[in-house]
């Protein structure tokens, strides 16, 4: 069966067919990040306007790539949170329009739990019980999966997101926006040549993470120190970068360990760092049996072939939306 993604929770219209949650027919996206940048980050009134231009187009661009017409579509499956609400409301009212129209069954998906599922689009049946780490510029979360319809949160950010904090921080560096692209690649260039040191806050909850301090303390160092030249401010995304990831890593893996899961996945535009993997990859060898599960890269931000396949598995499981389907923002 054909499933019809669409994704408009922050700044991408995006619209993906999928066959039997596995196989990505076609998968396009549009994103608007070019009128953005100049604001250093993303302002939700254009990005829902970029969205209403694109929608249409881009559904039709993902059907004539799958090379079919909706009749051949058996379900329709749209994100309805979390996200910026004008962005939202553009891909649920176009989605509930063609399954009005055309009859086509409807499922709303939470959008963090299709980031999940991106590890599992084109892989045999992922395995339960999964811990999953979604780490997005929104969202740092960390979850215990039963099944596609139950899903028990473990641990979340009690301040900024670890992708918000990527911004931030470039942002504070001078670097521009998105950040987590560039503090990756200006870190590699600083390799582990850096004496700097920041650490990231630990809440009471052990599987809790904090972000803000680390942010706080890179502005006073700035601000002490100053940007003197190109290698100090690689070699603060560096000790940046480590530190993220050290608590991203410690945490997760103690939440397998606690558990008993023999399977993580680890996904959201953050999974996108190269660091991130090899640092999850080599520390997760210490857990005997441990499957480790990431998207491709490409299938890390945000994208409507994971919603799909989502939906998809959800819709098996019994899961429908009516006609009065709701953001749900949290
Ligand atoms: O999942 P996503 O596309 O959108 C949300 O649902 O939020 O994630 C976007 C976030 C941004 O904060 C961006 O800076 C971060 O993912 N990101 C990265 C990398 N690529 C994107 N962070 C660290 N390293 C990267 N390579
Ligand atoms: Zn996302």
């Amino acid at each position: 069966m054909y499933t019809l993604g669409i994704e408009t929770s922050c700044d991408e219209t995006a619209a993906a067919v999928v066959k039997d949650a596995k196989i990505i027919v076609s998968n396009a996206v549009s994103s608007s990040l070019f009128w953005h940048k100049k604001y250093g980050g993303i302002v939700p009134e254009i990005a829902s306007r970029k969205q209403m231009e694109a929608i249409t187009q881009i559904a039709g661009v993902a059907l004539s790539q799958a090379k079919l017409t909706l009749d051949k579509i058996g379900l329709i499956s749209v994100t309805c949170g979390p996200g910026l609400i004008g962005s939202l409301i553009v891909g649920l009212e176009f989605a509930k329009a063609i399954s009005l129209a055309k009859k086509i069954p409807l499922v709303g998906v939470n959008h963090l739990y299709s980031h999940i599922y991106a590890c599992f689009l084109n892989l045999p049946k992922p395995r339960m019980p999964l811990i999953a780490l979604v780490v997005s510029g929104g969202h740092t979360i960390i979850y215990l999966l039963h099944d596609f319809d139950k899903i028990q949160t473990l641990g979340t950010t009690n301040d900024d997101a670890c992708g918000e904090t990527f911004d931030k921080v470039a942002k504070i560096l001078g670097l521009g926006y998105p950040g987590g692209p560039v503090i990756e690649r200006r870190a590699a260039q600083a390799g582990s040549n850096s004496h700097i040191r920041f650490s990231c806050l630990n809440p009471k909850k052990p599987l809790d993470f904090s972000f803000s301090g680390i942010k706080t303390a890179v502005l006073y160092y700035v601000k002490k120190h100053g940007l003197k030249n190109k290698q100090k401010i690689n070699q603060i995304c560096w000790s940046f970068q480590e530190s993220v990831i050290d608590s991203l890593v410690v945490k997760t893996l103690s939440a397998c360990r606690k558990y008993k899961v023999k399977h993580l996945a680890v996904s959201g535009g953050v999974a996108a760092n190269m660091r991130l993997r090899d640092r999850f990859q080599r520390e997760s060898r210490a857990l005997a049996g441990l499957n480790l599960y990431f998207p491709p890269k490409q299938l890390c931000t945000d994208n409507a072939a994971m919603v799909a396949g989502f939906g998809y598995q959800i819709f098996k499981k019994g899961h429908r939306s009516s006609f009065s389907l709701n953001l749900a923002l949290d």
